[in-house]
């Protein structure tokens, strides 16, 4: 088992009053993800991207939340068998939980890299396959956790503080 934390030294104070209080979220939504569905895919993201702009959230904030969760959903179509998304909105950060059910990412080391990449020809026909969704992720993020066991399946996790 493998896994990962990146957590912005502005968000630490945050983060540690998130997990001592454990608030409950003010809306809970779950999506599925379909393995290599990229018709589909993107369409959570988008989703939760308009519900936290209805919601007043700023501009800047709503730019890092669209392209983290939009890799993050891309990754669990074009590299796993499928899974689900739940994203929590809290009245001062939104997490999302990116789980599918395999096959697990080989080496989280080299998939951190910046152009590292396992993408199969369909994938990079779609115009993925950079390698540069993870590193995407943890610079959009203020918190980023992964934790995969190869055969298994993957968590991808990400908070962003309002
Ligand atoms: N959910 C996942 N399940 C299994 N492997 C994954 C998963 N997410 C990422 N990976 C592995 O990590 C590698 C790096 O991911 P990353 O998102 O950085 O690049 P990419 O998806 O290959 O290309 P890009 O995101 O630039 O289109 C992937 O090629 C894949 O091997
Ligand atoms: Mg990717």
């Amino acid at each position: 088992m493998a896994e990962y934390w990146n957590i912005t030294e502005n968000a630490q104070v945050n983060f540690e009053k998130f997990k001592k209080e454990k608030p409950e979220p003010e809306m809970s939504i779950t999506y599925k993800v379909g393995h290599k569905d990229f018709v589909n895919s993107g369409k959570a993201s988008s989703e939760i991207k308009l519900m936290l702009k209805r919601l007043g959230v700023n501009p800047e904030i709503l730019r890092r939340v669209a392209v983290a969760s939009y890799e993050a959903e891309i990754n669990v179509t074009a590299h796993s068998i499928g899974g689900n998304i739940i994203c929590d909105i809290y009245l001062d950060c939104v997490h999302i939980k990116f789980k599918d059910n395999g096959p697990g990412i080989k080496s989280l080391e080299k998939a951190l890299e910046p152009g590292w990449s396992t993408a199969d020809d369909l994938v990079r026909e779609m115009g993925f396959g950079a390698g540069l969704g993870l590193p995407n992720i943890k610079k959009n993020s203020d918190i980023m956790h992964i934790d995969s066991e190869e055969s298994k399946s993957t968590l991808l996790e990400i908070i962003i503080f309002y």
